[in-house]
């Protein structure tokens, strides 16, 4: 699946025409992609070719931007269209299709409407009450560690099964479902073309599923439960409410945005840390390093090897290149995180690095809606594996680890040993 960085498929350059200059157009995801050490290519990007042209696994030809400052702009400037993404022949970057009309395929004035009738359910102090149980949670799936004894998979024992069953509870889906949700979620990242007919049959099963879910909240509003979800078919701004429609397309965005990228991340913070072992007792003998230290590790993780992709609505100029109308432009978070332009030595990680501004969980109107649960969910986990395994150790070497070749890189195992 990964060629060669700056190869056409059939491993030939494939030129593009920049500025009267005749540039390579590079396929993503790049061939350094899927490791722990910073990518060679985006730098060289980042220092050289700031707008470069790249090529997507589903076969669109679309811009990359790559330096800190570009990042922003295209994901907070209303030239570069969301909407757009799901207009017929837009460029496409995965296999499957982006569902109209939901919080991440519109622009404002209508983003705003939705993002409104969902903001006070995701309001900072409302989801911080999921802490105490977050808490309980993880010291629970630590007992689970301890039971499995050296060689434990944390992927497997903590960090898939936290956010799962984290987001059943908001959601109010049964716990007993995960395999189902986990496989869907998981097709709903491939970037297997041999899997597309599998992707679009999962698309359509997960929203048959959640449509059911919906139809039966909506029956049964005499009765409410105590879930997110519940409380966003009961939920209104000025007599404007979500419609069932775009209750299911935000049950889908939830399950689909809100378990992968948090077990991805779980997993690579707690493999950075045990890389440098130091990094671990530093943790381990002060724990109010952990709030800074996680920020730290999710702008040093990659985690998302291609970018988040918007549509130009109209032709823009940028670093001499320019962006016709149309277009696609992908803003790379990860190459943003390690510019040093914005961050002084961004190679080296300091768990107390003090006005870190990543771009881990976006920047403008799409900004992550869930940022502070995925934050809880990393906080607590690692703050419950730090209290019960002060001596844990990676049970295989770092580089011999082995990665999840999707759309939210990850890794796809973590064994360590207890101590
Ligand atoms: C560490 C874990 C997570 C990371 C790194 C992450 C990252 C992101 C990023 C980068 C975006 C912006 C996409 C764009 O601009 O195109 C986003 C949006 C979003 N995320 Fe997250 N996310 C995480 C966890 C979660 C969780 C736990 C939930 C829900 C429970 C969630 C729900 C959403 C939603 C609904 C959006 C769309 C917001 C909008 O379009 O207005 N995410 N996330």
């Amino acid at each position: 699946m990964t060629r060669p960085a700056g190869t056409g498929s059939e491993g030939l350059p494939n030129p593009h025409r920049v500025g009267g200059m005749t540039e390579p157009v590079l396929d993503i995801p790049f061939a350094d992609a899927f490791q722990f050490d910073p990518s060679p290519t985006f730098e060289e990007l980042r220092e050289n070719r700031p707008v470069a042209r790249v090529r997507t696994l589903a076969g669109a030809e679309v811009w990359l931007v790559t330096r800190y400052d570009d990042v922003k702009l295209v994901l907070a400037d209303p030239r570069f269209s969301r909407a757009a993404v799901v207009k017929q022949g837009a460029p496409r970057v995965a296999l499957a299709k982006p569902m109209p009309n939901s919080l991440t395929t519109t622009d404002p004035p209508e983003h705003t409407r939705l993002r409104k009738l969902v903001s006070s359910t995701f309001a900072h102090r409302r989801i911080e009450r999921t802490r105490p149980w977050v808490a309980d949670l993880s010291a629970k799936l630590a007992d689970d560690v301890a039971a499995a004894g050296d060689g434990a998979d944390l992927r497997e024992l903590v960090a898939l099964p936290l956010p799962i069953q984290v987001i059943c509870q908001l959601l109010g889906v049964p716990y007993g479902d995960r395999e189902q949700f986990r496989e869907w979620t998981e097709l709903g990242y491939s970037m297997r073309m041999a899997e597309k007919d599998r992707v679009e049959q999962a698309m359509t099963e997960l929203t048959a599923y959640i449509d059911a879910l919906v139809t039966r909240k909506l029956a049964n509003t005499a009765a409410p439960a105590e879930d997110l979800l519940d409380e966003l078919v009961r939920a209104r701004e000025e007599g404007d409410r979500l419609s069932h429609d775009e209750l299911i397309s935000f049950g889908v965005n939830l399950l689909v945005a809100g378990h992968e990228t948090s077990a991805n991340q779980i997993s690579s913070c707690v493999a950075t840390l045990l890389r440098r072992p130091d990094n671990w007792a530093k943790l381990v003998a002060d724990h109010s390093l952990v709030p800074s230290a996680i920020e730290e590790l999710l702008r040093f993780n990659r985690f998302s090897e291609v970018g988040q992709l918007r549509v130009a609505t109209e032709d823009i100029e940028l670093h001499g290149v320019r962006i016709k109308a149309g277009e696609g432009v992908m803003a790379a978070l990860n190459s943003a995180n390690r510019d040093p332009r914005e961050y002084e030595n961004p190679d080296d990680l300091r768990l107390d690095r003090k006005d870190n501004k990543h771009l881990s969980f976006g920047f403008g109107p799409h900004f992550c809606l869930g940022a502070q649960l995925a934050r809880i969910e990393l906080q607590e986990s690692l703050l419950a594996l730090l209290r019960r395994f002060p001596q844990m150790s990676l049970a295989k070497p770092a580089e011999e680890l082995k990665w999840r070749r999707v759309l939210v890189s990850g890794l796809a195992e973590l064994p360590v040993n207890l101590g």
